[in-house]
């Protein structure tokens, strides 16, 4: 008879040992698909691959808007989640340029993304965080920002006057 040495001996596992390996390994199974849900909208975006998508919100209807005026309206964000509760909502500048034709300014500075607000009296935006000042068409007149304001295209859809909402790129 051939006897074999305790250090050769096959090792048997008991129940303890094959319930911990399992427990690892579900363990990191459940980690491996935890990350890769994190990742990927990430690498998504990163690739370019996540597009936002682009839809025309009624503003209001033809009747409530001035010619020559400039009026704040707001909106939802093209692409709301469920959870986003008044965070969804978005502003623009609105002016009616005469019978037909609307512009839309973003709210947002081309410096660092402060709201800038209409002075009508001025005919100018003016930016509260470092003076920045833009003119009635959006172009710079002054400050910091390196842009003009983003404009959203504007349509009449009967009577509703729509603005097409996208993400609005800041400097
Ligand atoms: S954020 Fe508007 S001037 Fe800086």
């Amino acid at each position: 008879m051939i006897e074999i040495p305790p250090s050769e001996a096959p090792v048997k596992h008991g129940p303890e040992i094959n319930r911990r390996r399992f427990l690892v390994r579900l363990s990191i199974t459940l980690s491996s698909i935890g990350a890769a849900l994190i990742a990927l909208p990430s690498v998504a975006f990163l690739l370019g691959l996540r597009k936002s998508p682009q839809i025309w919100r009624t503003v209001g209807s033809l009747d409530d808007f001035k010619i020559g005026s400039t009026v704040n309206v707001a909106f939802e964000d093209p692409s709301p989640l469920p959870w986003a509760g008044v965070t969804a909502q978005t502003t623009a500048w609105l002016r009616r340029v005469d019978e037909r034709e609307f512009i839309a300014f973003s709210t947002i500075c081309t410096h660092l993304g402060c709201p800038v607000r209409w002075l009508a009296e001025a005919d100018l935006f003016m930016c509260p965080c470092h003076g920045g000042v833009f003119y009635a068409d959006g172009q710079v007149a002054s400050g910091p920002p390196p842009k003009p304001l983003n404009q959203y295209p504007v349509r009449i859809n009967k009577n509703s006057v729509q603005i097409l909402t996208m993400p609005v790129p800041i400097a």
